[in-house]
């Protein structure tokens, strides 16, 4: 059945592209400018013949405009079900997962961080900004409880185009049920998949986002990297937020604490530069977006800080990454 409100919204998003108004479409249709404004509203869809008109004017297919093309299929190629998820990986709850996925559910995790985003002027709103004035297709991996940039993408740009993924099938489903009350946009895509194994075809994505998913991996960086690099069209880019403790740091630590961290938690002085290299990025820009330190952290990482004695500071980049 056709979902008359979301094709209004996307043949509104078409005409503002088009750089028409509502009175210059009509006068190019020959109709009112009411009948555009009742089919941009939802209340009603037009006939055969304008759809057709509309699609050349737009470049775009009828099935497009009225949501019956299949975005996921056509970037992957798979069937995963024309369910409004797409499922790459097993519908159930990573068994290690499932205590922190009750605890998303419970504590309302997406509907708080969605609305603390609102609230929030940092670097990662400027930088959803950025992505935002993207016209492709966006990809925002290991989305996460907070939703990494998405929520500050659609705080940009509502009508963007963003494929929701996490290899959690509960963050999707939370972020589907919240995002379908909260923005309804037509333009927004669920998938669960390992981001080190991702679904979709060579060159397909304008834009991977990543605040913080790649960081956290489950599996190996470099595989996830290659892996993005693998689906970014030629131009296209890997907008990536890491945080770890620069070489600066460790230097400025005493000596034992400097042999014990990097003896017990070698990851944490993990710089993703050279891996991002490796994966295939030529152009990499990198932007010092913040810092956090250990006191007052519950982490693990900040227990041993503390057992050793140091207040460690990590150091966060927003790195742009460009498949040239
Ligand atoms: C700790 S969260 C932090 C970042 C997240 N963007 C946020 O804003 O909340 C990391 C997320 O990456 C996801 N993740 C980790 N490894 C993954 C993988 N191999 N494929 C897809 N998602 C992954 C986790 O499920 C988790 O939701």
């Amino acid at each position: 059945m056709i979902n008359k409100i979301h094709f209004g919204k996307r043949i509104s998003v078409l005409r503002r592209k088009a750089g028409l108004s509502q009175t210059e479409l009509a006068e190019r249709l020959g109709v009112t400018s009411q009948a555009v404004s009742k089919w941009e509203c939802g209340k009603a869809v037009p006939d055969i013949a304008i759809l057709l008109e509309l699609s050349h004017l737009y470049k775009t297919t009828i099935n497009e405009m009225l949501g019956d093309a299949d975005l996921l299929f056509e970037l992957t190629g798979k069937e995963a079900g024309r369910s409004e998820i797409a499922y790459f990986v097993p519908e159930q709850e990573q068994h290690y997962n499932i205590a922190w996925a009750n605890e998303i559910q419970k504590g309302n995790w997406i509907k708080r961080n969605w609305e603390s985003s609102r609230a929030d002027n940092s670097r990662m709103d400027s930088v959803g900004k950025q992505i935002a004035s993207c016209e492709g297709i966006i990809l925002e991996i290991g989305a996460g409880p907070g939703g990494g940039y998405m929520p500050y993408i659609l705080k940009e740009n509502p009508d963007a185009t963003v494929i929701i993924s996490d290899i959690s099938p509960t963050v999707v489903r939370e972020w589907k049920s919240f995002l379908d009350k909260t923005l309804d946009s037509p333009n927004l895509y669920y998938a669960v998949f390992d981001f080190c194994d991702m679904p979709f075809k060579d060159n397909s994505i304008d834009i991977v986002s990543d605040g913080g998913g790649i960081g956290n991996c489950e599996g190996e960086k470099i595989k996830a990297l290659k892996e993005a690099y693998r689906v970014l069209k030629p131009g296209g880019k890997l907008i990536t937020s890491t945080g770890f403790v620069n070489k600066e740091t460790l230097a400025g630590l005493p000596v034992e604490a400097q042999k014990v961290l990097l003896e017990k938690r070698p990851d944490v002085f993990e710089d993703l530069y050279e891996d991002t290299v490796l994966a295939g990025f030529s152009k990499i820009d990198s932007v010092i977006s913040g810092c956090w330190y250990t006191d007052d952290d519950e982490s693990t990482i900040a227990d041993l800080a503390r057992s050793l004695g140091v207040n460690l500071k990590f150091t966060c980049y927003t790195r742009y990454c460009t498949k040239e």
